[in-house]
């Protein structure tokens, strides 16, 4: 198969990390006999740099003729002072609204080699296998009005949504689920949000359409709580917008190693933006010590969700099983007798394996 790949590296490890997602993805070409074309644009702060914008239009014309698009991080100190608006982080918001990418998906999955690294007891965080499907471009981020009134004295947010984009990410939730443990969690706060109890009713109707899911509700209060307390008891979660930010990143430090995770943010027609879920790390950047490990399980998204290449897909995840079972492990892991890679030789043991 040929496929047209966007490659957006961004600022710091992003540069280190989609560096060696490529090369893996080269690597899964070669095997499997697909020829993968790739581009490199800007965005975030080195776009800032270079171009005056953290999202040129030549990046969103590139990113729209793209079958997929692979980014590495965006940020920095060095872009921390600038005003909202031009801020390295817009581009990341704008280029998921403007290729309307509405579904964020966050798998996490402790790896056994890694048990000991979460801050929860091992029993407790052991068999955590959960996805996070978030709602990514509707609710409190982006409802209208969101403004000061009245001389300042009074402020207003707005959480809206319409059953239409209710449904869409409901219906990618009950598909997620179908393809793992068929158990979906819908999380929201329909105690008191009338937007959560409009969520509800489309979940309650939706779950005919799946009738091999089985399906609860939970007040995102008591969700947060049972992360914590319970986190294998969760197969798939589906939440709105904000909800979904916070609990993915409670979710995201149960494995207590940031960079193995993975994130995807696609539509309905298979168009994708895959990206680890970690910053751009400026504190080890240009030292070769940065995980590729989570750009390299989002190259592993990207082959299943945009490209249908399940092989090839789970490839690479035992590509990266096998190469934590030989104890290879970057700086910001630990492995009993384990053997500390730099980055790139990181990227090599897992290319070798493929
Ligand atoms: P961060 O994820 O960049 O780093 C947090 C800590 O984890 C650091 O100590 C870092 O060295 C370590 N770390 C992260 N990824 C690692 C990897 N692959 N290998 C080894 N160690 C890794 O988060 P932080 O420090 O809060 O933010 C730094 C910058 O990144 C900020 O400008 C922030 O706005 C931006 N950021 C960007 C994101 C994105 O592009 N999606 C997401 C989160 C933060
Ligand atoms: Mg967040």
């Amino acid at each position: 198969m040929n496929k047209h790949i966007v490659m957006l590296p961004g600022d710091g490890i992003g540069q280190e990390v989609s560096k060696a997602a490529k090369q893996v993805l080269e690597a899964v070409a070669e095997r499997y006999n697909h020829t993968f074309t790739f581009e490199t644009h800007e965005i975030g702060g080195a776009a800032i740099d270079s171009q005056g914008t953290p999202l040129p239009e030549d990046t969103v014309a590139a990113c729209k003729k793209s079958d997929a698009i692979l980014l590495g991080a965006v940020g920095g100190p060095k872009w921390d002072q600038l005003p909202g608006h031009m801020r390295p982080e817009k581009g990341l918001l704008g280029i998921r609204k403007k290729m309307g990418l509405f579904a964020n998906l966050r798998p996490i999955k402790g790896f056994k080699q890694l048990l000991h690294a979460s801050p929860l007891k091992p029993e407790v965080v052991e068999g955590s296998d959960l996805l996070i499907v978030r709602e990514l471009t509707g609710g409190l981020y982006f409802g209208e009005p969101s403004e000061r009134r009245n001389n300042g004295q009074e402020v207003v947010d707005t959480l809206a949504y319409t059953r239409s984009e209710i449904e869409r990410i409901v219906d990618q939730a009950f598909q997620s689920a179908m393809v793992r443990r068929k158990h979906l969690t819908s999380v929201d706060k329909a105690n008191v949000l009338e937007s959560s109890r409009m969520w509800r009713e489309v979940v309650e109707e939706k779950k005919h359409d799946y009738p091999e899911v089985t399906v609860d509700h939970m007040l995102v209060d008591a969700a947060a709580m049972k992360l914590i307390t319970n986190p294998a008891s969760f197969d798939v979660i589906v939440t709105e917008n904000m909800f979904g930010d916070i609990l993915s990143d409670e979710a995201s430090v149960l494995t207590g190693s940031l960079g193995m995770l993975p994130s995807a943010s696609i539509r309905s027609d298979g168009v994708g933006l895959y990206e680890p879920v970690h910053g751009s790390a400026p504190d080890i950047a240009g030292e070769n010590k940065a995980n590729p490990l989570a750009a390299i399980l989002s190259t592993a998204m990207m082959l299943r969700h945009s490209f249908q290449m399940e092989e090839e897909a789970d490839q690479v995840e035992t590509a990266v099983q096998e190469v934590l079972a030989a104890k290879f492990h970057t700086a910001d892991l630990s492995l009993e007798n384990g053997v500390k890679v730099t980055g790139s030789e990181m990227a090599a043991k897992v290319i070798e394996q493929i």
